[in-house]
């Protein structure tokens, strides 16, 4: 199976008005363009204040469009023919003047007037706000974003830090990394609409003195990846982490843990009241016995120390038998007969789906196979038994999912 470039079919519209995230706009359409997407740029007078028309035209492709007046259209109509097969339009960034001209519905310069022309049902709006924070925390701001809102349209965050003018606080555009994975969010299918997804992912460190530890290969990588697939479905998503250094998914709400017993602790007690738990942990079996309180040294030792283990509790059996449990999803890392010991674990941890995969062959690689093995058999993603990236699966893992969810 080859990868499908995220955006691959979709036409977008990037609009841009004035402000200095416009040096981002041009990370950001290159990673649209990267993405797939065929990108029509559009930019107000002020947003050429700030970067040039010539940079945006190199990286999309494509002419840059700024004004209505423009002779190049034949029908003299770039609003009605950029809109007609866009699948969405984003301002980024949208300034608090561009907002305020969204929310009263103006349409006196070429963005501000196919935002107003798009065809409201098919082609989404999504802006992302950058701007001072005294500009953002303005009451009249605040009361055109609410009417933005209420218009249909997308607001892809701010986010809050350093500003160009050197104040702190809320009111920077997002960065171009998140404003692909918000836009993704915004078109992927609401398959998991109204569900609640529980996700556990990554290794579990068993500490052995204050300094040393048990752990394992595990990457969190599919765990990440399928807790925003589900997100990107429409679920709410939380997202019980082992250590692990990967950014948190947009929207997804993430508890970190060390240990095993940490990991059941935050999942038991919340399992219940989701509508899925899908256990991609790779919770350490065994941890030892005792913790030695501090470091246990060399100095002085003419034979190695032993260490006494004790059994970690299964938390994907314990959320199984629980008497409202919610939709179990159990992986299986082996390292050989997969079928066997897919199927194995099903049956004890009476479980109704387990994800295989071939551990040692995928930990901490970006693409897989992986096998569903339920009561009545067993198939592949991708189908055809080849490889796909994480995301990829994760997304074809919770469409499944969601099947499942409405057939039962
Ligand atoms: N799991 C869990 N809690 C544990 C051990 C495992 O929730 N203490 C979950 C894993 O997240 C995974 C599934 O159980 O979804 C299978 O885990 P695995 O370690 O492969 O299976 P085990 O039952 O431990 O069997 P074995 O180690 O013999 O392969």
């Amino acid at each position: 199976m080859t990868d499908r470039p995220d955006l691959a079919g979709r036409r977008l519209v990037l609009g841009l008005s004035g402000g200095i995230a416009c040096y981002k706009s041009a990370e950001f359409l290159r990673l649209l363009v990267k993405a797939g997407a065929e990108v029509d740029v559009v930019m107000t007078e002020a947003a050429t204040q700030f970067i040039t028309p010539t940079t945006m035209q190199a990286l999309s492709n494509r002419p840059v469009q700024l004004s209505q007046w423009d002779a190049r259209e034949p029908n003299a109509m770039p609003h009605i023919n950029l809109t007609r097969h866009a699948d969405a339009v984003i301002v980024a960034p949208a300034s608090a003047d561009f907002i305020a001209k969204l929310a009263q519905g103006r349409a006196d310069e070429l963005l501000s007037l196919l935002c107003l022309a798009r065809p409201i049902e098919r082609c989404k709006l999504l802006v992302a706000p950058a701007m001072n924070r005294e500009m953002w925390a303005h009451p009249a701001t605040r009361r055109n974003l609410q009417a933005v809102r209420g218009d249909g349209a997308f607001v892809l965050g701010p986010g809050n830090g350093d500003q160009a003018c050197g104040e702190t606080g809320d009111g920077r555009m997002l960065e171009p990394a998140e404003l692909l994975e918000d836009l993704l969010g915004v078109l992927a299918p609401k398959h998991l609409a109204g569900r609640t997804v529980l996700v556990t992912a990554g290794p579990t460190f068993e500490s052995i003195d204050p300094v040393r530890g048990i752990t394992n290969h595990s990457s969190g990588k599919m765990g990440f990846a399928i807790a925003r697939a589900a997100r990107e479905a429409g679920a709410d998503v939380t997202l019980v982490a082992g250590p692990v250094h990967l950014p948190t998914p947009r929207g997804v709400r993430r508890v970190d843990v060390t240990s095993a017993q940490q990991m059941y602790d935050a999942v038991l007690p919340q399992a219940a009241a989701h509508d899925v738990f899908i256990a991609t942990a790779a919770v350490a079996d065994w941890r030892p016995a005792k913790l030695s309180e501090h470091k246990i040294k060399k100095e002085g030792k003419k034979v190695a120390p032993q260490f006494e283990l004790t059994e970690n509790a299964d938390i994907l059996a314990a959320v199984a038998a629980l008497p409202d449990a919610p939709y179990c999803v159990g992986f299986a890392a082996e390292s050989e007969n997969l079928l066997e010991h897919a199927r194995a674990k099903l049956v004890r941890k009476k479980l109704p789906l387990i994800v295989g995969n071939l551990g040692p062959a995928t930990f901490g690689r970006d693409d897989n196979t992986l096998m569903l093995v339920d009561a009545k058999g067993h198939s592949t993603l991708p189908a055809d038994g080849g490889t796909a990236d994480k995301l990829t699966l994760a997304r074809a893992l919770v469409a499944e999912l969601a099947q499942r969810l409405a057939a039962a």
